[in-house]
């Protein structure tokens, strides 16, 4: 098991012994804004473009608290502390300059950051040959934002939540209707320094929506970006910088080019990505049988990525019609009971998720890339918020689990990665 993992695992004395108190005086900001001299260009959501860049990242619903506002997102984040940033290199769409830019989800604007050659991209950055027209995706994280209130574990997170983000694009892309391919093994080293990161921010993953143009060779485009604060307040964790310096480089990878094939209507699918919430608690009512076949159909959907990473999905079925209950390993038996209190103690107690939902989901990987496997469970729990949103049913990720417990649970040694629980 990975060290960092292993030294990030909850238990139940681990939560009590050590209890992480915010100090609300350092808490981050959400948000990275580029200084005013750089271009930028308002999203217009009657142009089809601009629409896809926001389904990918918005802002969708305002929430009010004697505190303040805050402002959620098309995508989920554990704690709402969102630590990822999204940047786009855009060649060749229409209405579009093309350059690399940053999306200011504040403002809801892409604020241009290099204005393309025509000869130069990140192409070969990505391990691309040629030049690719559309959209090449580059997230990043911004750890504090997250280790503020997660501490050491604050890493996990933020490859959940670029997973989202990862799966969030891909959604939005079946708008179009585009496929949307994962890229791990890129030069992150090239790229954090030419962004002017620091050690504050860096590169996890690209995504891939755009196809390439075969005439067109590309060389690395080079730049050096000022850097641009992104959290206000920071805390260095050497734990967290040493786990993500070890972690940056992509060994022995598997391609996956089966593309994921799903059964949405366009619409439908518009409206459950616009809506998607996190569902706070569960009633206890059972879900029917055809949507669990539904939700087992979409998880077994390929992922198209250039390090696919194996992650096994276990699924607790709670209360489902005409269903024994029981632990499933992808959609195959592996214990006969009624286990729906336990998964809520293993869910760090969350009973109203992890034991009242219908189903609880616990997915777990031995892979040896770390930042592509975790990123790859964010990927697969959001492709269940959207196919739970879709049926209308709830989903929620859960981040906090006693994880050694949840090993004897389901009787494997894995790294357990994510939680998530669906039902009504
Ligand atoms: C990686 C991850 C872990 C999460 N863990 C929990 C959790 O343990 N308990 C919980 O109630 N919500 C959890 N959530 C849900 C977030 O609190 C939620 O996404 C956030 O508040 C934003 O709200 P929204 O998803 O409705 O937009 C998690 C979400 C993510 C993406």
């Amino acid at each position: 098991m990975f060290w960092y993992h292993e030294l990030t695992r909850h238990s139940y004395l681990s939560v009590r012994q050590n209890p992480n108190y915010l100090s609300w005086e350092d808490q981050p900001s959400v948000y990275k804004h580029y200084p005013e001299s750089f271009e930028r260009f308002l999203l217009d959501m009657e142009d089809e473009e601009d629409r896809f860049l926001f389904y990918s990242a918005g802002l969708t619903a305002k929430k009010s608290y004697p505190e303040g506002e805050y402002y959620l997102r098309i995508n989920p984040s554990a704690g709402a502390l969102y630590p990822n940033e999204l940047y786009v290199q855009i060649r060749d769409v229409k209405g579009k300059r093309n350059g690399i830019y940053h999306y200011d989800v504040a403002e809801n604007a892409l604020v241009l950051l290099h204005a393309l050659e025509e000869e130069a991209g990140l192409e070969p950055y990505l391990g691309y040959r040629h030049a690719m027209k559309g959209y090449l995706f580059l997230v990043s994280a911004i750890y504090y934002r997250s280790s503020w209130k997660y501490k050491k574990r604050a890493l996990r997170y933020c490859l959940l939540d670029a997973g989202h983000l990862l799966g969030s694009i891909e959604a939005s892309a079946l708008l179009k209707p585009h496929a949307t391919q994962l890229c791990y093994n890129m030069d992150r080293g090239s790229l954090n320094a030419m962004f002017g990161f620091g050690h504050k921010e860096w590169f996890l993953s690209a995504a891939s929506v755009a196809v390439p143009i075969s005439h067109s060779d590309v060389v690395p485009v080079q730049f050096s970006l000022p850097y641009a604060e992104g959290s206000g307040s920071f805390e260095k964790s050497d734990v967290i910088e040493e786990a993500y310096e070890e972690t940056k480089v992509v060994h022995s990878c598997r391609k996956e080019v089966r593309a994921p094939k799903f059964t949405y209507e366009t619409g439908m699918l518009q409206q459950t990505i616009f809506q998607r919430r996190s569902q706070r608690g569960f009633t206890g009512e059972a879900i029917t049988k055809g949507q669990f076949h539904y939700l087992m159909e979409v998880l077994a959907q390929p992922i198209l990525s250039d390090c696919d990473e194996t992650v096994s999905v276990y699924t607790v079925v709670n209360r489902v019609l005409d269903m024994p209950l029981g632990l499933y390993k992808e959609g195959a038996y592996v214990k006969y009971g009624d286990f729906s209190r336990q998964a809520g103690y293993l869910c760090l107690e969350q009973y109203s998720l992890a034991e009242k939902g219908a189903l609880t989901f616990f997915l777990t990987s031995k892979g040896g890339n770390y930042q592509a496997l975790y990123q790859k469970a964010g990927i697969i729990g959001h492709r269940l918020y959207i196919a739970a949103g879709y049926l209308g049913l709830g989903c929620s990720g859960i981040g906090a689990y006693y994880d050694d417990e949840v090993n004897a649970f389901l009787e494997n040694e894995e790294m357990v990665l994510y939680a998530l629980a669906i039902g009504k």
